[in-house]
């Protein structure tokens, strides 16, 4: 069977990437496509472990190889049982957050640079990088003032995932410059969407984009 596509969204904490995979998702699949959606870390049995240890905050210090050596464990996982075998079936695969969030992350916001990540990533996933990445990179003040918004209403809901949003802004600022950097190195793979214009508007745009690069890829 032909192998399938596989479609990551990439931004900051509040950059809307999670609403805007659920709209493609739901349209992908009212025009009769197979899809499979996923997130990292989560996803897998051990990823939502691994997800509940790194993202809630009463987890206090955690050195940052050990955070980069954790997101690849939950990556390994989510490959080896969800990512690979949807391919392997047809299947359009969208994940939410990839390999360039642990480059952004860790390589940029925590110091270890990129290198080491990718020498992680070729260890760990080998050659397997996405048909397309969508990043979307709205201004960082705007990110981050959304991303503070949704703290306080999950704080409330008793949902503590907010190790990373406790982070200071300089953190944020060099996530946001990595991130820039992937693009500009990888012009081909992603896809910056960098205005904060209406959600209906991003998601036309992406509806535009995948289908042109499936056309692409088909030929
Ligand atoms: P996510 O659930 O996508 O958060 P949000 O919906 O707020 O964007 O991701 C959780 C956090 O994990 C996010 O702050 C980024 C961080 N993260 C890394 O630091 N490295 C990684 O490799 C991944 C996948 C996520």
């Amino acid at each position: 069977m032909s192998r399938g596509f596989f479609i990551t969204f990439e931004g900051l904490d509040g950059s809307g990437k999670s609403t805007q995979l659920k709209l493609l998702a739901r349209s992908l699949r009212a025009s009769g496509h197979a899809v499979t959606t996923t997130r990292q870390p989560g996803g897998t049995e051990l990823g939502d472990q691994v997800r509940a240890l790194l993202l809630n905050s009463k987890t206090r210090y955690v050195a940052p190889l050990a955070e980069m050596a954790l997101m690849f464990a939950d990556r390994a996982q989510s490959i080896q049982q969800i990512i690979a075998p949807a391919l392997a079936q047809g299947h359009i695969v969208l994940c939410d957050r990839f390999t360039d969030s642990t480059e952004a992350y860790q390589g940029g916001g925590r110091g270890l640079g990129s290198e080491r990540v990718l020498a992680m990533h070729r260890a760990v996933c080998g050659d397997l990088w996405p048909d397309l990445t969508l990043l979307l990179l709205p201004d960082l003040d705007a990110s981050l003032a959304r991303a503070r918004r949704r703290n306080v209403r999950q704080q409330t809901q008793d949902a503590d995932e907010n190790r990373f949003e406790a982070e200071e802004r300089a953190f944020y600022e060099r996530v946001y410059s990595q991130y820039r950097e992937i693009a500009a190195r990888d012009v081909l793979r992603v896809v910056t969407i960098a205005d904060d214009a209406p959600v209906d508007v991003i998601e036309k745009r992406i509806e535009k984009i995948v289908e042109e690069r499936r056309l692409l890829r088909s030929r």
